[in-house]
């Protein structure tokens, strides 16, 4: 790649940034966590590092195929569902509930879009995407954070995308699901650590699971552009799930540590006496 098409590191050092692997992984050590779209990708590469930390697995997918591999590699108690349904989440909740000890939910299933001319958007396709991107993190968040905060506490981790930090123009729909779960996290960030919980996204860019498309992989493998390890998503996932600070964004690039993205201020108001003031309890900004 050209010297000039390179990104500026986002902050340096950034390894200190989150709790050391080791660490993390001990803190998941017979806790339950509740992964969805555990059945490929970035969700299975969570669940292996789960069980291999000794922790339970609650693995939700709507594909039962990669379930049963997985239930059955891995030991793990499996659950189908279309996390995009309100109507899944009592289930899911009830089973989490039953199983006890929850300490982490991953909140991770989800689909491209792909449509690019919004002019040519099936409505249905949109409502899909938003369902299984955004709804799924809004009922997670409400189904089973009380129940973490009833269990003593934990994480719960959204994967948004790089595409929730910055534009992705082939697909803007995903784009906006994707800002729409780094908004919604860093919003509930707040009131939700109030009560144990702590929440955040991780913001990958191109990772190799079946998510990248053919022609997406043959662009990104002509450009030489180097794809994530889901593994090293899933170890910023436990990562960040054992940090003290809580509503982080956590940027995952190929080859270098995860970490916490560094939002700018908006510029605030200028009137006399109130020069970038920001808006008191919880109509202000957090963080
Ligand atoms: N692959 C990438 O380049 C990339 C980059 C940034 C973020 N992400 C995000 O990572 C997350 C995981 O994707 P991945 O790359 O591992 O892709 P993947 O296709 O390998 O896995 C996604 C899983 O989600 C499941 N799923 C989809 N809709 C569902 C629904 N309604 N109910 C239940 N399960 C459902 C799928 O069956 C699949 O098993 C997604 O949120 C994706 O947007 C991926």
């Amino acid at each position: 790649m050209a010297e000039g098409a390179r990104t500026p590191s986002v902050e340096e050092p950034e390894d200190e940034l989150l709790p050391p692997l080791g660490v993390a992984l001990g803190a998941l050590e017979g806790r339950l966590a509740v992964v969805t779209g555990a059945a490929s990708g970035i969700g299975r590469a969570t669940a292996e590092l789960v069980v291999g930390a000794g922790g339970r697995l609650l693995g939700v997918d709507r594909e039962r195929e990669g379930l049963v591999r997985l239930r059955d590699e891995l030991g793990a108690a499996v659950v189908v569902a279309d996390v995009a349904q309100e109507g899944s989440w009592p289930a899911l909740r009830a089973a989490a509930e039953r199983a006890g000890g929850l300490g982490l939910v991953h909140l991770n299933a989800g689909v491209a879009c792909g449509v690019e001319d919004l002019a040519a958007l099936p409505v249905d396709q949109y409502r899909r995407v938003l369902g299984v991107n955004l709804d799924q993190v809004v009922f997670g968040l409400g189904a089973l954070g009380p129940l973490l905060a009833a269990q003593g506490g934990g994480a719960v981790v959204a994967t948004a995308s790089l595409a929730g930090l910055v534009p992705l123009p082939g697909d803007p729909i995903y784009t906006a699901t994707k800002h729409a779960v780094v908004g919604l996290v860093r919003a509930v960030a707040p009131s939700m650590a109030e009560r144990g919980v702590r929440v955040h996204a991780v913001c990958p860019g191109m990772v190799d699971t079946p998510l990248l498309g053919p022609e997406v992989r043959r662009m990104l493998a002509e450009a030489h552009f180097p794809l994530i390890d889901a593994r090293a998503v899933a170890e910023a996932v436990v990562r960040v799930a054992a940090a003290d600070a809580v509503g982080q964004a956590v940027v995952v690039q190929a080859g270098r540590p995860p970490v916490p993205f560094r939002f700018r201020r908006p510029p605030g108001p200028r009137t006399p006496g109130a020069e970038g003031a920001v808006p008191p309890g919880r109509l202000g900004d957090p963080g």
